[in-house]
C-alpha cells in the first residue's frame, strides 16, 4: 500500500461528504423517526394506528434534530471509528425515542382532562380520532415503545458506558424531576396565578427538561461530560424556556391553520403564563435575550473542547436556534 504510493501512482481524492444542509438534516430526522414505528400485529392495531397517527401527523421535530445536530456538531471527538459507527446508528435509536416521548406528552396534554383541545399537528387529536380510552393507551404505548426502541443500541454495542448515560437521560428528564412534574404544576396551578418561581418551574420542566435531554444525549454519544455537558444543557435549558414563551406568544397571535392547533387555548383554559404576566413586549424580548445566551453558551462549550473551527453542523444548529425565536409554528 505505502509503496504504490511513494511509487508516484496518481491519489483517488477522497470523496468529500456532501455538506449538509437543514432541509437534507431534517428529511433525514423524519426518515429515522418514521422508521422506527411499531409494525402491526394484527391484534392490538387500535393503539398501534394511534401511536402512528399521532407521530405521523407531523410536528417540527425540534427535539430529535436538536439531538442530532448536537450530536454531528461534535462527534468527531469520539477518535475510535468502530466506537463512532456504533454511536452514529445509537444516535438514531435516541433521536426517534425521544420525538416518541415528546408526542406521548402531546396526546397526554390536549386530553379533556388536561388542555382539551381538538387539534394537534393540523389534525384532530388522538382521543377526538380513536376515543380517550385509546389516547391514553397510546400515550402509554408511545413512552413504553420509545425505551424498547432507545434499549436497542445496548444490544448493538454492549458494554458502551455512554449508552449508559444516555438511557438514563431518556428515562430522567421526561420523568418526575421533568417533564412530568412541570406539566403536574401546570395542570395544579390552572386558573391560578403561579409565583415567579412556580412558572420558573413550570416552563423548565414542561419544555426545557425535553430540549435539555435531546442536547444532553446528543453530547453524551459524542463524549463530552463535566463541564461542557453543563454548559450544552444550559444552553437547552435557555432555548427550551424560550420555546414556550414562543409557544405562549403563538397562542395569543398566532394562525391556527399555521399553528396546526387551536389557538387562545391558554385563556380558555385559566393558564396564566409568561404573556399574561409580562405582556408580549416583554415575553418577545427574553425570547431572543434567552436564545442568544443559548448561543454564546454553545460558542463557549464548542471553544472549550474543539480544535478546529466551526463545522457545518454546528453552524447549523445555531441557524435553528435562531430560527426559532421568530417561528410562527
Ligand atoms: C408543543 O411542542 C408543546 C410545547 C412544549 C410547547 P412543539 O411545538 O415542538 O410541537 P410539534 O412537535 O411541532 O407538534
Ligand atoms: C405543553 O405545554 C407542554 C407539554 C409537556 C406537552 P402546552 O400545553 O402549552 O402545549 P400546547 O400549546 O398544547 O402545544
Ligand atoms: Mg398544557
Ligand atoms: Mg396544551
Ligand atoms: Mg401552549
Amino acid at each position: 500500500m505505502e509503496d504504490s504510493k511513494r511509487g508516484g501512482t496518481k491519489k483517488t481524492a477522497a470523496k468529500k461528504p456532501a455538506k449538509p444542509t437543514m432541509k437534507k438534516v431534517l428529511l433525514h430526522v423524519e426518515q429515522v423517526v418514521e422508521n422506527a414505528l411499531p409494525e402491526s400485529d394484527g391484534m392490538a392495531d387500535k393503539v398501534r394506528d394511534a401511536m402512528v397517527y399521532a407521530v405521523s401527523a407531523g410536528g417540527k421535530r425540534v427535539r430529535p434534530t436538536l439531538m442530532y445536530l448536537t450530536y454531528k456538531s461534535f462527534s468527531s471527538l469520539v477518535s475510535d471509528e468502530i466506537l463512532r459507527e456504533k454511536h452514529d446508528k445509537a444516535i438514531e435509536y435516541f433521536m426517534a425515542a425521544l420525538e416518541m416521548i415528546h408526542t406521548y406528552s402531546l396526546i397526554h396534554d390536549d386530553l379533556p382532562a388536561l388542555d382539551n383541545d381538538s387539534m394537534r399537528r393540523g389534525k384532530p387529536t388522538v382521543h377526538k380520532a380513536f376515543g380517550e380510552d385509546i389516547a391514553i393507551l397510546a400515550g402509554d404505548g408511545l413512552l413504553n415503545y420509545a425505551f424498547e426502541v432507545a434499549a436497542k443500541s445496548f444490544i448493538e454495542s454492549p458494554g458502551d458506558s455512554d449508552l449508559e448515560k444516555a438511557m438514563l437521560i431518556l428515562a430522567a428528564k421526561p420523568g418526575l424531576y421533568g417533564m412530568l412534574g412541570g406539566q403536574t404544576v401546570d395542570v395544579v396551578l390552572t386558573g391560578k396565578k403561579p409565583s415567579k418561581k412556580e412558572l420558573s418551574y413550570i416552563y423548565s420542566n414542561k419544555t426545557a427538561a425535553l430540549l435539555e435531554c435531546a442536547v444532553a444525549i446528543g453530547a453524551t454519544l459524542a463524549g463530552i461530560s463535566g463541564d461542557d455537558l453543563d454548559k450544552l444543557q444550559n444552553a437547552a435549558y435557555y432555548v427550551g424556556m424560550a420555546f414556550q414563551v414562543q409557544d405562549d406568544i403563538l397562542d395569543v397571535v398566532g394562525d391556527k391553520d399555521v399553528l396546526g392547533k387551536d389557538v387562545s387555548q391558554d385563556e380558555k383554559n385559566g393558564k396564566v403564563t409568561f404573556v399574561t404576566i409580562y405582556g408580549l413586549d416583554k415575553a418577545r424580548e427574553y425570547v431572543r435575550q434567552a436564545s442568544e445566551l443559548a448561543i454564546s453558551l454553545i460558542d463557549e462549550a464548542y471553544a472549550s473542547v474543539m480544535k478546529t473551527a466551526e463545522n457545518d453542523y454546528l453552524k447549523l444548529l445555531k441557524d435553528m436556534i435562531i430560527k426559532l425565536i421568530t417561528r410562527e409554528k
